[in-house]
């Protein structure tokens, strides 16, 4: 893939010099060799080497478009595509909603003819599957184009490779790999609901220089300013679900939405309570019917406690597990099971650590407040909160 005729043409340039060096009669060809490769070589490794960047630039073009389907494609991955032809586009497009058309096809529409003979460039190794839409790889093949570059192949057992052989059978030349790591990122969380059976885990919090996330009295509002708090709600507009501990939710009465970011829609809120405790006057449970609300709690949780979240228009989801506490690895692996792929995990500390322990994070955004906030050993970014010394035992 990509590979440079350079070795090849430094190895006959070497051969000609060293005709040169060995045989005194075939000096002059091999200097006369070397004066006409060199120019040829030249221009063949600076061509080889404006065609990659050019290849280079119309890839991140379809990441771009890609981008654009962000916190709308879920479960499926975002995917860009262009076509280029004689180093120009002649369509492009990128999946816009679940259910919609993949972006190869919105970029062979705009294409039309033009198609036809073309390179498609896609962020994703083509379907070949009848799923919510057709096979992008007969619509592919029925366009006429000649190549196709994918940045890396779909990870989902139903592909896996099988789009890349269809095409090459079909006589289309087919590379992969063109700006594979960026992606994998962009697609992390689809790659790690599909591969790991579980929602790519995000651990968020504003924090303090000492690792405080409340104050000592427990209080976690404006801890940060206001472009954190911007950024923020545009990570739960990007995440399909937002969890937090019960302690939180009875500490900060959150609403959890995401209200200062463009949300397509708002993501799933999840408030990990093993004995289903969630108070029926918190706004969670209030704007149950509005924002859908899940308390994932245990077999042992009261009966009526359940009833009445339920009555509330709550969805109570009830994980299994070896301890008396909810199972957060059950839990990740039932809503990956929902079609999860991302989850915000909010806090606090003790559902943090417990995270962290489940190995269910991937990776960690957080907001560091240029302030200390001292309190010994309550409200930790991670782990549990000692008590306030007045509730210590012996006290
Ligand atoms: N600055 C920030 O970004 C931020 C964000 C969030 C919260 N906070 C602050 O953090 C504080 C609350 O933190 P916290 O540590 O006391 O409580 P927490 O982490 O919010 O909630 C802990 C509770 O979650 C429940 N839970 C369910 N499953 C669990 C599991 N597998 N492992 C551990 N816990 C599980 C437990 O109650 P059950 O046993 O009853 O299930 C546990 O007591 C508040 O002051 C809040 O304001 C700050």
């Amino acid at each position: 893939m990509f590979q440079s005729p350079l070795p090849l043409l430094a190895f006959l340039a070497w051969r000609a010099v060293g005709r040169g060096r060995n045989f005194a009669k075939f000096r002059g060809w091999g200097i006369g060799r070397l004066v006409l490769l060199t120019p040829c070589v030249t221009r063949c490794y600076l061509a080889r080497g404006m065609q990659d960047a050019l290849a280079l630039r119309i890839m991140r073009r379809a990441l771009e478009l890609a981008m654009r389907g962000r916190g709308r494609t879920s479960p499926n991955p975002m995917v860009g595509a262009v076509l280029a032809k004689d180093g120009t586009i002649v369509g492009e497009g990128y999946h816009a909603r679940v259910g919609g058309p993949h972006a190869e096809i919105v970029a062979l529409d705009a294409a039309a003819e033009g198609a036809r003979g073309a390179t498609l460039y896609v962020t994703l190794e083509p379907c070949c599957h009848m799923g919510r839409t057709p096979p992008c790889t007969e619509a592919i093949l029925r366009s006429g184009v000649a190549k196709v570059i994918a940045a890396v192949e779909d990870p989902n057992p139903a592909v896996c490779g099988q789009g890349i052989a269809r095409l090459r059978d079909a006589g289309v030349a087919v590379e992969v790999g063109l700006c594979d790591a960026e992606a994998r990122a962009l697609n992390a969380a689809f790659f790690t609901w599909v591969t790991l059976g579980r929602p790519l885990g995000i651990l968020k919090a504003g924090m303090s220089l000492d690792g405080k996330i409340a104050t000592r009295t427990g209080d976690a509002r404006w801890i940060t300013g206001e472009p954190a708090r911007r950024r923020a709600h545009q990570m739960r507009a990007e995440a399909d679900a937002i969890l937090i501990g019960v302690e939180t939710a009875l500490r900060d009465d959150p609403l959890l939405t995401a209200r200062e970011a463009p949300a397509p829609r708002q993501p799933l809120r999840i408030v990990a309570d093993s004995q289903a405790r969630l108070p029926l006057r918190q706004q969670l449970a209030r704007t149950a019917c509005e924002v859908p609300t899940v308390v994932a709690t245990t077999p042992g949780a009261p009966g009526d406690r359940v009833a009445a979240l339920q009555a509330a228009g709550v969805e109570v989801l009830v994980v299994d597990g070896p301890g008396p506490r909810l199972d957060l690895k059950a839990l990740a692996g039932a809503l990956a099971k929902r079609d999860i792929t991302s989850v915000l995990i909010e806090g606090g500390g003790t559902l943090h650590a417990a995270a962290l322990e489940a190995g269910i994070v991937d990776r960690v955004a957080l907001f560091v407040a240029p302030s200390s906030w001292g309190g010994g050993r309550r409200c930790p970014c991670w782990g549990a909160s000692a008590p306030p010394p007045s509730r210590r035992p012996g006290d």
